[in-house]
């Protein structure tokens, strides 16, 4: 049978992409905050279709030589080979591109993201894909028309004198988002996962999203 809202829910349906950057599994708090984000987006957005990324069960290659040469070359100059090389790097840049909503998982780990994310970072930022220069050299960013969600989680509590959180991770990935041109980002934040008897609720973080 023929479902009678099926317009109404291709129109609000989303492509919703969930980067997962901690090495914790059912452990993980920031992959609990994701969920909770997309629960609470799936209710906005009838229909939505959620993929998920994780970068810790599929590692991100390393920017060797190899990589940064190829992607400075035109489309028509690229060999076999470093079709290969950029392999990785096409496959997540058709993930991101397709996505309208991103929630990007960052656990904090030494005062700064999980290596793995950093690595994935420099797999998107690429010439002529996420980056270009206009005839008058303005550089503008090529993902335009994406909200980005981030889930930060970080075992410590910080005030303003000293705090990572901000200065190490919202910072540095607004930075990146908006240099590749997203600039619809949010922040949900959790600290203190590894203070004794630490709970919480992580729909009700979600609630006004
Ligand atoms: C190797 C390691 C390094 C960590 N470094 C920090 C840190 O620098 N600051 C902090 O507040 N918490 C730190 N933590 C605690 C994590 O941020 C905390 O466990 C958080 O919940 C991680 O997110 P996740 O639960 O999604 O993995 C560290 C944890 C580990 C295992």
């Amino acid at each position: 049978m023929i479902n009678p809202n099926r317009h109404r829910i291709k129109k609000t349906m989303k492509q919703i992409l969930h980067i997962i950057s901690s090495p914790m599994g059912n452990y993980s708090h920031s992959i609990k905050l994701g969920n909770a984000i997309i629960k609470q987006l799936a209710l906005k957005h009838p229909g939505s279709k959620i993929t998920e990324r994780n970068l810790v069960n599929d590692n991100p290659p390393y920017l060797d030589s190899a990589h940064i040469l190829a992607s400075f070359k035109n489309e028509q100059d690229i060999s076999d080979e470093e079709k290969e090389k950029l392999g990785y790097s096409d496959t997540i840049l058709r993930e991101i591109k397709h996505a309208d909503i991103v929630i990007l998982g960052a656990p904090m780990y030494n005062f700064g993201i999980h290596a793995t994310l950093k690595a994935y970072i420099d797999q998107i930022v690429r010439l002529g894909q996420t980056i270009t220069y206009q005839a008058d050299g303005t550089r503008i960013g090529l993902l335009a028309d994406k909200t980005v969600y981030l889930a930060i989680t970080a075992g410590g509590s910080y005030n303003n004198e000293f705090n990572p959180v901000n200065d190490y991770i919202v910072n540095h990935l607004s930075a990146i988002l908006k240099y590749i041109g997203i600039n619809n980002i949010k922040s949900l934040i959790i600290e203190g996962t590894k203070r004794p008897g630490f709970t919480v609720d992580y729909d009700e973080i979600c609630r006004n999203i």
